[in-house]
């Protein structure tokens, strides 16, 4: 593996201007340099590169990245490759980091290996009557159990040793089939189970689900996380679904392995579910992606609730404006594999089609948390609401909820943008006539904040150690903080770009690094920073002042309280 350290300083030394000529002629424009997008096709050109701050942004498509990036998806090398062409061109010899050398060579025979024992799991179920009834009876035709690729595991403690060469090999265990016991001892995972084979994208099988045929515990075991598995980042069925979710420009996020099995048993092909975890924002991401509409259907018991709000949660900085999000609940008794055998497609697609918009979930359960009779109740739904809708980076789906929270409230806009401190979006100066000194220009202090770090990553070593972030870019940030602390080195924006490529918290960095490309190069970054910390502390103290107040002003409040007030008050004149 080739270490961290050397990425950061082959972006460092590289320019990406050079790198992206070799491929792409550039115009000078103003700061940045474009071009018309060689990710998509374009007229008129919004493939915009950013010299000083190294990375590229399409406007037109939301292409994104740097150098590094850049060449892998132009030529569609690998990452590794990538980086030793890059490193050739500017005479740098790429070191190697020993330990995980061996990983990267092992890791197609991993593969091949989750295919033996798929194959091998298949040929049992075949063999065994019990199996095969079980399937049946849960109303799965040869057919779908093919689709998925479902098999069998016997009631014997070393069944794969009939279908790998070597049952001692180092990868059984490393893929999570094989336990080793105490005392060396090894022994099968998966004994006496239904195996439902985990694809991803691919096509490479990475993980298993097996589901006792009776009674047992677990219900379902699953293999554990490996280099080939990442639980929050898979979703069951996405492979098979993968066409019918483009054609239908929708998907639907389920519990469990066989709600997407049934569902797509009887014509419903466009399921999914998440591995026993919550839905990330990474499923969010991956789902958008595809299609423009995501229904969440879970079941209709308490777990079910909750796993919707989990969804919930994790889907507001995913919002996209346009693209729609829905949620639909069953009956309590049920799950989607009960209610469509029960009633049948049309009547499950038709619930589908009525399934309660994002917007009127949120609203919904925020408002059945409060007596909106009382101030106490609406000073409660704004503080409730706020996390959340500050959470939506989307500008519409957040302006529109906003205007109705304050409704709610019986506060007007201004004052709900002004108690949560959004300040108004105006466009961001440009250009050396802009004015040095930082304007409040940022739709809320989170994002201005990240806008700055985009820009000058060291600024984030300036927050305060009890610092809070909220919502996506607070999240961004305190991920920021986290690897700033680990690393002792100067942290330029590509290297930032470069390391949060593959995390969750890609898509608010990418849209903070698009929205400070327009940012002139002498703009106050350091001020507008410290400005808007300022804010923020401000707004905190606000809040409190306004639930003290509330309680109907100092009067009626206790001793502790008074003192608090008194020093709030001291604390708004600095
Ligand atoms: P459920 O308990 O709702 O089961 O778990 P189910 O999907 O309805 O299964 P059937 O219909 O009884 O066969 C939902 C999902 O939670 C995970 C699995 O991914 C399952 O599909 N789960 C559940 C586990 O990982 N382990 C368990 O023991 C139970
Ligand atoms: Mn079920």
């Amino acid at each position: 593996m080739i270490p961290k350290s050397f990425i950061q300083d082959l972006l460092n030394r590289l320019d990406i201007v050079d790198v992206i000529e070799r491929y792409v002629p550039l115009k000078k424009a103003g700061t940045n340099f474009v071009a018309c997008c060689p990710f998509h096709t374009e007229k008129s050109p919004s493939f915009t590169v950013s010299q000083s701050k190294q990375f590229y942004h399409c406007f037109g498509c939301g292409a994104h990245g740097t150098a590094i990036g850049f060449v892998m998806e132009h030529t569609g090398m690998g990452f590794v490759e990538a980086i030793e062409d890059l490193a050739k061109g500017i005479g740098l010899a790429v070191p190697q980091e020993a330990s995980n050398i061996t990983q990267v060579k092992v890791a197609p025979d991993l593969y091949d290996l989750m295919q033996s024992a798929t194959r091998y799991y298949r040929d049992q179920l075949k063999v065994t009557p019990r199996a095969i009834e079980y399937l049946k009876k849960r109303g799965l035709s040869g057919e779908v159990a093919a689709r998925f690729g479902i098999g069998y595991s016997p009631d014997d403690w070393q069944n794969l040793r009939a279908a790998v060469s070597n049952y001692q090999d180092a990868s059984l265990v490393e893929t999570g089939l094989v336990i080793e016991g105490e005392g060396g001892k090894r022994y099968d995972r998966f004994r006496d189970r239904i195996m439902f084979p985990i694809v991803n994208v691919k096509g490479q099988i990475i993980g298993f689900g097996g589901r006792v045929l009776d009674k047992g515990e677990p219900k379902y075991l699953n293999s554990p996380e490996t280099t080939l598995f990442e639980k929050g980042h898979e979703l069951y069925g996405l492979y098979q679904a993968q066409k019918a979710i483009r054609a239908q420009q929708r998907v639907i996020v389920v519990e469990g392995y066989m709600d997407v099995v049934a569902l797509a048993q009887n014509g419903v092909e466009y399921a999914v579910a998440t591995l026993g975890t919550a839905t990330t924002p990474f499923h969010v991401q991956k789902l958008l992606r595809l299609c423009e509409q995501i229904v969440f259907c879970f079941d209709g018991d308490k777990p079910g609730q909750k796993a919707a709000w989990r969804a919930l949660e994790n889907a507001l900085p995913q919002l996209q404006d346009g693209k729609r999000i829905g949620f639909l609940f069953l009956p309590e008794e049920h799950d989607p594999d009960t209610y469509i055998r029960e009633y049948g497609r049309d009547a499950f697609e038709h619930e589908v089609e009525n399934s309660l918009p994002l917007s009127g979930y949120l609203l919904r359960e925020l408002t059945a948390q409060v007596d909106l009779k009382t101030q106490e109740g609406r000073s409660a739904l704004l503080k409730n609401a706020q996390p959340l809708l500050t959470a939506i980076t989307a500008p519409t789906t957040a302006l529109l909820l906003r205007k109705e929270i304050a409704a709610l409230a019986g506060v007007t806009q201004a004052e709900l943008e002004a108690l949560w401190s959004i300040k108004p979006v105006a466009a961001p100066p440009r250009g050396p006539s802009a004015p040095p000194k930082a304007k409040r220009a940022a739709p809320s202090g989170m994002r201005t904040l990240l806008r700055c770090l985009v820009m000058k990553p060291e600024l984030a070593r300036e927050l305060p150690k009890d610092w809070q972030g909220e919502g996506a870019e607070g999240a961004a940030i305190h991920a920021l903080v986290d690897w700033l602390n680990e690393s002792a080195d100067e942290i330029s924006t590509a290297a930032m770009i470069q390391h949060f490529q593959d995390s969750m918290h890609k898509p608010v960095f990418e849209s903070a690094q698009a929205d400070v490309m327009q940012w002139g190069e002498d703009f106050d970054v350091a001020a507008e920073f410290a400005d808007t910390l300022q804010g923020l502390r401000r707004a905190v103290i606000d809040a409190e002042l306004d639930a003290l107040n509330a309680k109907g002003g100092l009067s009626s409040l206790n001793k502790d309280e008074q003192a608090r007030y008194l020093q709030l008050l001291q604390l708004c004149k600095k």
